[in-house]
């Protein structure tokens, strides 16, 4: 493997603990052989060791596997020392690098070809959202048990997703790995680390930015597609779109929660201003649409009205052309 995993550990605000794991010092997850498949069985048993086992093997089958024990029953969640990643193990043909590639254009996607660059893109965001999931279910061992049952949750619906759109590119003649794969999302993980309350950035990053923006995306490439004659990937893209709605309604449920913050704005609104105050640079708001802008499905996931027109009316930093543009803020 070529992966850059460091399983070190940075220091965590919520966790004097660490843990100086390495990849494929194993341990929680790859047993041996199967006699009959020859492929490593994993013998995972509790939360952390399944999502160990996404971070630190490299292929998409173990990334893929559900999280249950092997006799079929919910993982335990029991406690146990912070671990912090800053890369996950892949594949070296799924390997991710800084920068992304132009998407085709919407009208470009009655070519087939067209058509699986922008399926693959999202298969490979929806497969650093299963990592990023696990990523912090390790990372914050202390979050309430109810917000670390619904990102375990999450994480499997985000599997669910990378499954989807794998089976449309296998469809298109095609699958992943075929173009560069972005590292988009695990750029953010720094800043993330780094925040006062890792938790309440964490859910700001994925739920509020990432998942936030898929709301427009996710509809603007339904309807491409389907206006492009391909169906079948437009029902993928609307199975992602209402799944997200939940992701989303889960982060704006527990940021104040996990930030201690309910009910204290009495001037101003409580999820705007915890937003803005843990999401880490270089996200902001803006980063947190498409150019399609979907009102509806943001109040079906909960969110407040004063924070969807924040977002609606946020401008970026600065205008940016080519590189990890806009495009990439979806999962
Ligand atoms: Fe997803
Ligand atoms: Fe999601």
């Amino acid at each position: 493997m070529t992966e850059k995993a460091n399983l070190g550990g940075a220091p965590s605000e919520r966790n004097e603990s660490q843990s100086d794991r390495r990849p494929d010092s194993a341990g929680a997850s790859c047993g041996s052989p199967s006699p009959t498949t020859g492929r490593s069985e994993p013998t995972f048993d509790s939360v952390r060791s399944f999502c160990l086992h996404i971070l630190e093997s490299g292929d998409l089958e173990s990334k893929l596997v559900p999280p249950k024990g092997r006799d079929g029953k919910p993982l335990v969640d029991g406690p146990g020392p912070a671990v912090f990643v800053d890369r996950p193990a892949r594949q070296d043909h799924i390997q991710i690098r800084s920068g992304a590639d132009r998407l085709p254009n919407l009208n470009e996607l009655r070519d087939p070809h067209a058509r699986s660059v922008c399926v693959e893109r999202f298969a490979n965001h929806e497969l650093m959202a299963v990592e990023l999931f696990a990523w912090a279910l390790v990372a914050y061992p202390d979050m309430p048990p109810g917000l670390r049952r619904g990102l375990l949750h999450v994480l499997e619906e985000e599997q669910g997703h990378v499954r989807l759109y794998l089976d449309r590119l296998s469809g298109l003649g095609s699958g992943l790995g075929q173009s560069a794969l972005s590292d988009y999302f695990w750029q953010q993980v720094p800043g993330i680390h780094a925040s006062s309350n890792g938790p309440a950035s964490f859910l700001c990053v994925m739920g509020l930015t990432f998942e936030q923006a898929n709301l427009d995306f996710s509809l603007l490439y339904r309807d491409a597609f389907r206006q492009n004659g391909d169906d079948e990937s437009a029902r993928a893209l609307d199975i992602v779109h209402r799944d997200e709605i939940g992701h989303v309604r889960l982060a704006a449920r527990w940021l104040e929660k996990v930030a201690h913050a309910a009910g204290d704005d009495e001037d101003g609104d409580t999820l705007t201003r915890l937003y803005d105050e843990f999401v880490p640079f270089p996200l902001s708001a803006a980063r947190a649409k498409g150019r399609r802008f979907e009102v509806s499905a943001r109040k079906r996931a909960g969110l407040s009205d004063a924070f969807i027109e924040h977002v609606r009316t946020a401008k970026p930093y600065k205008p940016r052309r080519g590189g990890d543009d806009v495009a990439e803020s979806r999962v």
